[in-house]
């Protein structure tokens, strides 16, 4: 019995792909390197832009003929998109040979509902979940184990589906994510450690005993052996001076930060419920090129988000040029069904995005030809 599974969007979809994979192989499956050779195919989709839904349905639909071919083939949908019930209740529909639905609070329920597949078809989505401690993984890269600290997000930043599709933000304790990097760094085989999150920063506030984050960084660069520790993502509002000092000061952790700005403009940031301003974004680069000299800094930015003026999109370049950054990422804003910013007037046309987007990048190219930075 042989599995193939398709992973769309960010790190955390990746090494949840590395627990499906681990679920997987418990039930006796392979991993092949084909789809027309699987048993069972997962999607495991992501919502974060209209592009990838899209992205999701094209492929799912390709689908179909393999079904054919295989009457057996088990199809599966999960992740961040089939979170959304009508969404996922579309799915469904519109493609009769899924088998198995399911939303991110299901996941560990993954083995039941593969072994109730011949009584049915298999739609349910839970509105809330525990964190999984004894999931086994079946990690995915050869120098890099990814460890999950913590799930959700509270900040409803007005354009973003995630708080909705991932719920509140969950601590993992500290002592269950220290046994985990223990057993990583027994194996001997990862030289990198990355420390996963939608908010890094709040890690803890939530645990029965709060821990910051600081301080589960210093801890795990206590432990003995040889790698070096990173983490994503941080939200300016949260990265503390304590985070920026156990960075400078602790061999083991990568001197690279990834640091959204979304926008240079207070007016915008506002809109976009960041809880910074541009002024306060530029004191925290301060302070970590201050305490981190050679820090690499990255960032995310969104263009066109619902009423964004010209003049007001200038000030992102502008907040790009004095920055510097190592490297950025630049998103069209997309409209998310149930965020607020989806109901906000004045949505900027794709035109108009497209040529934010593009003078963004040319920017960005001309910064790093200058800088020699990639
Ligand atoms: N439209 C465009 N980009 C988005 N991001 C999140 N939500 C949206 C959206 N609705 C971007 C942000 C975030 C990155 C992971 O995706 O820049 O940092
Ligand atoms: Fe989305 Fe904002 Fe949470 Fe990041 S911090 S996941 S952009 S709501």
């Amino acid at each position: 019995m042989k599995y193939f599974i398709v992973t769309y969007g960010c790190q955390m979809n990746v090494h949840e792909s590395e627990k499906i994979a681990g679920i997987l192989e418990q039930l006796g499956y392979k991993e092949c390197k084909k789809r027309e050779e699987a048993d069972i195919i997962v999607f495991n989709t992501c919502a974060i832009r209209e592009g990838a839904e899209e992205r999701v349905l094209g492929n799912v639909g390709n689908l179909k003929r393999l079904k054919k071919q295989n009457k057996d083939l088990i199809i599966v949908v999960c992740g961040c998109m089939t979170q959304k019930e009508e969404t996922a209740k579309n799915l469904m529909k519109k493609f009769p040979f899924i088998d198995i639905v399911i939303g991110t609070f299901n996941l560990p329920k993954l083995a039941s509902y593969i072994e109730k597949v011949k009584e049915g078809r298999q739609l349910e989505i839970l509105q809330e979940g525990e964190l999984d401690e004894i999931l086994p993984y079946k990690r995915s890269d050869k120098d890099n184990a990814w460890v999950n600290i913590m799930q959700g997000c509270n900040n409803f930043c007005t354009y973003c589906i995630v708080p909705y599709v991932r719920g509140r933000e969950k601590s993992r304790k500290e002592e269950n994510i220290l046994n985990e990097i223990k057993e990583i760094i027994k194996e001997g085989k990862y030289k990198k450690i990355t420390l996963l999150g939608q908010n890094v920063n709040s890690y803890g506030k939530d645990l029965e005993k709060p821990v910051s984050f600081a301080k589960l960084l210093s801890d795990i660069c206590a432990l003995d052996g040889d790698f070096k520790l990173s983490f994503m993502t941080s939200h300016p509002k949260d990265l503390t001076s304590e985070v920026i000092d156990v960075i400078a000061k602790e061999d083991k952790i990568e001197k690279y930060i990834h640091l959204p700005a979304q926008s240079g403009n207070n007016r915008i940031l506002a809109l976009m419920n960041r809880r910074y301003t541009r002024e306060r974004y530029l004191e925290i680069i301060d302070e970590i090129r201050k305490k981190i000299p050679n820090c690499r800094i990255t960032s995310d930015f969104i263009v066109g988000f619902p009423s964004e003026t010209e003049q007001e999109f200038e000030d992102t370049m502008s907040l790009i040029e004095k920055v510097q950054f190592d490297s950025i990422f630049a998103f069209m804003y997309s409209k998310r069904e149930g965020t607020v910013a989806s109901k906000m007037e004045e949505q900027i046309s794709d035109k108009e995005k497209h040529l934010r987007v593009n003078k963004l990048l040319k920017l960005e190219k001309q910064i790093q030809k200058e800088t020699g930075k990639r």
